[in-house]
């Protein structure tokens, strides 16, 4: 059974079948109450464990109610209450969870207990985000923008802040979906070298700069995040948060920053947001916002990942 770990470990084939289950789901269950399965329940007695290091209301919630409408069940598990918060070793938790459950999704500080997590698990792991990606999140933002501007093949994309997970998967997608991605971050908050060479030498078309207007020429879609990631609480502090709100003070997505896209552009961030820093109320609150579609499809597009993983 296959892993959900990151978008480049998978094809484009895999990834566009994920999608377009993620997109036929959607469209056949419109109008059912929430809490009513699809219709073929391709999950009936399918149990996934879901474990948090972190918070989340996004992760948390599309991927119980993804279960529930598959006709699966789902058990949280927050890493205090749970032995691995007293020192139980990630392959030995991944190795009885598999004896328990038929797939684990997990959102953890550090890649590497991903990874450990896949390694010894005999079940699919699914990546709820990491401090190095977020595939799931980006699975959406594909549904989402293909949703409102068809196919992304050949679109141009740009990401405008911090060179952090989302932005890792952004480039991983672009990739394998074959958009052009044109970064826009603070020398100092660039984003992953090796990941850009990866995808380089895919093929990708990404370009790196620190003029966010330049980015942002042209674009079909203007994507962003916050300027503090959960990772950068824990490890940098109170004053290193400030250092960044400085860093990134001139990549705040703004209308100026919009007028230099497509006219119809979309506005994109995975959420939460905070208005008057990464992004100005008027974008995110305007017309060519897109972030509760974003949201919705968390939902849509992890149905056809544990579908994926799963059957
Ligand atoms: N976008 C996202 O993953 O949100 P949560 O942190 O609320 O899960
Ligand atoms: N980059 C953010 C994404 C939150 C969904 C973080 O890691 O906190």
């Amino acid at each position: 059974m296959p892993d959900f770990s990151d978008i480049a470990a998978l094809d484009e084939v895999a990834l566009r079948r994920i999608l377009d289950d993620s997109r036929a789901r959607k469209k056949q269950r419109a109008g059912l109450p929430r809490g009513a399965c699809d219709a073929d329940r391709p999950l009936e007695g399918r149990i996934l464990a879901m474990i948090f290091e972190k918070p989340s209301t996004r992760t948390r919630v599309s991927f119980d109610v993804a279960m529930r409408q598959l006709g699966g069940q789902t058990i949280e598990m927050s890493g205090e209450e749970t032995q691995l918060g007293r020192g139980e070793t990630v392959a030995d938790t991944a190795r009885v969870l598999s004896g328990y459950v038929d797939a684990i999704m997990i959102r953890t500080s550090k890649h590497s207990v991903l990874e450990e997590l896949a390694e010894a698990a005999s079940v699919p792991v699914v990546n709820g985000l990491t401090d190095r990606s977020h595939p799931c999140q980006v699975m959406s933002d594909i549904l989402t923008f293909e949703e409102h501007r068809g196919p992304i093949r050949g679109a141009k994309v740009a990401w405008v802040g911090d060179g952090n997970n989302m932005a890792t998967s952004w480039i991983e997608a672009a990739a394998r979906f074959g958009f052009a991605l044109e970064l826009a971050c603070p020398e100092e908050l660039a984003p992953d070298m090796a990941v850009v060479k990866w995808a380089k030498a895919q093929g990708a078309t990404i370009g790196i700069t620190q003029d966010a207007v330049a980015a942002a020429a042209d674009a079909a879609c203007v994507a962003t995040d916050v300027w503090v990631s959960m990772n950068d609480e824990s490890a940098d502090g109170k004053s290193a948060a400030t250092a960044r709100h400085n860093l990134l003070q001139p990549f705040q997505v703004d209308a100026r920053i919009m007028a230099a896209a497509q006219d119809d552009a979309l506005f994109m961030h995975c959420l939460p947001a905070h208005r008057g820093q990464e992004v100005t109320a008027e974008v995110i609150d305007g017309p060519q916002s897109v972030v509760w579609a974003e949201a919705e499809n968390r939902l849509h597009a992890q149905k056809g990942i544990l579908n994926w993983c799963m059957t």
